[in-house]
């Protein structure tokens, strides 16, 4: 697997000036908000949304003001829904370091992510193009839609399939999704091909999700974040569902009265570790890695449409990074 400095390299340059507007716009006189916002400046993140921008736009060829603003649009976005989601998550970390309701609070923490998200507004207003300004606009409710549904699903007594990739679609797939939409649409390619790459960045959001669904099921201190969290907090995902699915019978009673038990919040730290234990040995995650490479699959075609070499090979790469990354 190619690390994502390699990935990165055909935009490598134009990774460096979306850095810089990437800074800028986390600028601040206010001392609280510019503390704050220094807190979220100083670790990075991988940087995948706008990679996946200007890697789309590269295609049409040389990457403008317009494409880089789309990228710093929506990797603020992304940025205000995690400020949000660990709040939500009940998280403490975040790449590497407290996250920020951890070390200023909720209040703060709510209060910082909506600045992100009005900045992320802004940024797209700067493109001058109104459509840019609705796909953010309307990204922003997409999310939302997905963080809730995910809740809802929580007092659902059998959350199917279809629920849980509702919940990806939405929560982080749309986002995905946008991003390859915008390299295109930025860089004035034809609607069949913005589409085409609207397509392809969906299932790679979907992979995406997939991929970080299973880190959960894991204890890994390197991803900078905790595991074990989505049980902890009423979620079932992929792999447990598929484990459940398959084994619902009376051999796996144990199971679906913990997975019951994890769904009201009321499972022990000893039931959570059964149920992880469980899915494993039943094929849940063999099964999430299976539709990942189903998606591979799916993509694939889409990413052979690309006639430019480095290109199609960069983002042959950022998605078996997708499905196989261990950050
Ligand atoms: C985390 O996204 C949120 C999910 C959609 C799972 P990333 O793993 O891309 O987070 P950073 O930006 O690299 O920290
Ligand atoms: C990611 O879901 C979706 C958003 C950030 C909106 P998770 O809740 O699984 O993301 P992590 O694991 O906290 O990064
Ligand atoms: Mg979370
Ligand atoms: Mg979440
Ligand atoms: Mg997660």
């Amino acid at each position: 697997m190619k690390e994502l400095h390699d990935i990165r390299r055909p935009v490598e340059q134009e990774l460096e000036q979306y850095i810089q507007l990437f800074q800028q716009s986390l600028d601040h006189d206010d001392p609280t908000l510019k503390q704050a916002l220094g807190h979220i400046r100083q670790r990075r993140g991988k940087m995948m949304r706008p990679l996946l921008v200007l890697l789309v736009a590269k295609e049409f060829g040389a990457i403008g003001v317009k494409t880089l603003r789309s990228a710093v649009t929506l990797e603020l976005l992304h940025t205000a829904s995690l400020v949000h989601d660990d709040v939500v998550d009940n998280s403490a970390e975040r790449r590497g370091q407290a996250a920020e309701h951890t070390l200023y609070g909720n209040k703060i923490a709510i209060l910082v992510g909506d600045y992100l998200l009005s900045q992320s507004l802004h940024q797209a207003s700067l493109t001058g193009d109104v459509r840019v300004v609705d796909i953010i606009a309307q990204l922003g409710g997409t999310l939302s839609e997905g963080e809730i549904r995910q809740l809802d699903n929580i007092r659902i007594a059998r959350v199917s399939e279809e629920d849980y990739f509702h919940v990806i679609h939405h929560k982080t797939a749309a986002l995905f999704e946008a991003c390859a939409r915008l390299g295109a649409l930025s860089s004035n390619a034809s609607e069949e091909r913005v589409q085409a790459a609207a397509k392809l960045g969906e299932i790679i959001g979907l992979c995406f999700q997939v991929r970080d669904d299973i880190f959960d099921y894991y204890s890994d201190s390197a991803i900078g974040k905790p595991t074990g969290n989505d049980m902890a907090e009423g979620k079932l995902t992929l792999p447990a569902l598929y484990a459940l699915r398959k084994t619902d019978d009376a051999q796996s009673a144990d199971a679906q009265s913990w997975a019951r038990r994890v769904k009201e919040k009321t499972a022990t730290p000893d039931e959570i570790a059964s149920l992880i234990e469980y899915t494993k040995r039943v094929g849940g995650i063999d099964y999430a890695r299976e539709t990942m490479e189903n998606f591979r699959k799916e993509a694939m075609p889409l990413i052979a449409t690309f006639t430019n070499e480095q290109v199609r090979e960069a983002l042959t790469d950022y998605l078996d990074y997708t499905i196989g990354r261990s950050l």
